[in-house]
């Protein structure tokens, strides 16, 4: 079967609503702003950057999903407007700010940093090397000499997973308020790429 790395904008409607489905189960629980899944998907479908994710698709189908970010960019924005059709003026604004505070934080300092924002592949492809491809698909960048990603302390599989593609634990925010959300602590996992 084909395989094939699209940017999210490049993506059929359907697939970009795959694409959204794939982030919402990965990370939809930290999603806790709304128990509307519906509303949730077309919130996301909006405020996804068109470049800033890439997807892995086998055909036609979408089974994996990357959010790249940088110094300067990240690929969520809760953009106000946004928000607000959905949630009305007072709730949307206080989840675009909410939100923001943390999805469009700067997370790197260097030029020469690459975020991985975000990276899940679908449940019933994994351990088939979707999430080694994507995470090769960054390191490839030539812009960028080291990769850098965040996992709690609780996703040993992912933390694993990391580990097997040659990144290190360079950082442990262990008294983080993101323990609230019961996934354990950030953990900051770093990369650094030969070219
Ligand atoms: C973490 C995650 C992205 C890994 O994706 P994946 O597609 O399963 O990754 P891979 O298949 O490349 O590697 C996973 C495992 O499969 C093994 N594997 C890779 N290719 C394989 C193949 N062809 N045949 C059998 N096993 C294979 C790898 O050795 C690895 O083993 P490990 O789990 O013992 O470390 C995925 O589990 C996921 O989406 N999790 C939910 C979201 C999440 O937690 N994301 C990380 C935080 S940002």
């Amino acid at each position: 079967m084909k395989e094939n790395i699209l940017e999210f904008g490049e993506l059929s409607l359907s697939q970009k609503e795959e694409a959204v489905e794939l982030f919402l189960d990965g990370f939809g629980k930290f999603m806790t702003f709304s128990k509307d899944e519906k509303v949730k998907k077309q919130l996301f479908m909006e405020i996804f950057d068109s470049k800033l994710f890439l997807c892995y698709l086998e055909g036609d189908k979408v089974l994996g999903l990357m959010g790249l970010g940088t110094n300067k960019v990240r690929p969520i924005n809760f953009k106000k407007d946004v928000c607000i059709k959905y949630f009305g003026k007072f709730k949307g604004t206080i989840i675009s700010r909410q939100m923001n505070a943390s999805f469009q934080k700067a997370v790197v300092k260097g030029e020469k940093e690459l975020y991985l924002d975000t990276l899940v592949t679908h449940p019933s492809y994994r351990s088939k090397g979707i999430g080694t491809i994507l995470v090769n698909k960054a390191c490839s960048l030539k812009d960028y000499d080291s990769i850098i990603v965040e996992v709690f302390s609780k996703n040993k599989k992912a933390i694993k997973f990391y580990e097997n593609n040659e990144f290190v634990i360079s950082k442990k925010h262990k008294f983080s308020f993101m323990r609230l959300l019961g996934s354990g602590y950030p953990i900051k996992m770093t990369k650094n790429i030969k070219h």
